[in-house]
């Protein structure tokens, strides 16, 4: 896999499949569901965990108990021939909240994407809501991004921003980046799926790529999601 640093061509004989790794809620899987909605029959709507979203729309699961492996690598090696047995092209992180190994990650590089609660490659880490409020940010919003061994550090895909209120919470403002994730991670994950190759090289970082879809205001991610659902079109609608 080391040498494959991008997913298959899209063939009729070979649409490109995606594995969709969570650990509990599973918002952002719902809201891929939702974004392909003729290719699940998923109605419910509500406060659901991940592996019920996934039931009720019909997709397959596949359920790795990390207990009974003794250790982080034996896991990891289980998780990669599950993988590779679905045929898997793209693995997308949703809340995943198990670390993976560096092998695992190198492995697949170029394979896995993930969303991140703020804009990378500020706040990299855990609560980063809390983080950007006492720093008195003004600006906050969510990143998708390749994923490499450095925790958070991968090249970025795409952004979106939203402007801090005087009196956001963070509660508020998980609940306000959420809803900016669930139109741009499927939005990102159609734009990668639209490639033919991926324009990934793994000695690039964070600090010196942007965005190739770059990082757009709420409304203009709302107008890009909606083009695409009409029109089955993503483009980059870059706004910095
Ligand atoms: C998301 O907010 C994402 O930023 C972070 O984990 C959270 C998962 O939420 N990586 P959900 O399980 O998709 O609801």
């Amino acid at each position: 896999m080391t040498d494959q640093p991008h997913i298959a061509s899209e063939t009729a004989e070979h649409p490109r499949r995606l594995a969709v790794l969570v650990s509990g809620n599973g918002s952002n899987l719902q809201a891929l569901i939702d974004s392909w909605p003729h290719q699940s029959s998923c109605q419910h709507r509500g406060q659901l965990a991940a592996l019920e979203r996934a039931q009720q729309a019909g997709i397959p699961q596949h359920v790795i108990d990390h207990t009974v492996f003794s250790d982080r690598a034996a896991f990891d090696t289980q998780l990669s021939e599950t993988l590779l047995a679905h045929r898997i092209d793209l693995i997308v992180l949703a809340g995943f909240m198990r670390i993976l190994t560096d092998h695992f990650i190198s492995t697949w590089q170029g394979r896995i994407v993930n969303v991140h609660p703020s804009l990378l490659p500020e706040y990299r880490g855990l609560h980063t809501h809390q983080r950007v409020l006492a720093d008195g940010k003004t600006q906050h919003g969510c990143s998708v991004h390749w994923v490499v061994p450095e925790l958070d550090a991968g090249p970025l895909i795409a952004q979106a921003r939203l402007p801090i209120l005087p009196n956001d919470t963070p509660a508020s403002l998980q609940n306000r980046v959420q809803d900016l994730e669930h139109k741009l991670y499927p939005f990102a994950i159609a734009w990668v799926l639209n490639q033919a190759e991926l324009p990934y090289n793994t000695s690039v970082n964070s600090e010196s790529i942007a965005a190739p879809l770059g990082c757009l205001e709420a409304e203009t991610l709302q107008q890009a999601w909606q083009n695409w659902q009409e029109t089955g079109r993503v483009l980059p609608h870059a706004t910095s």
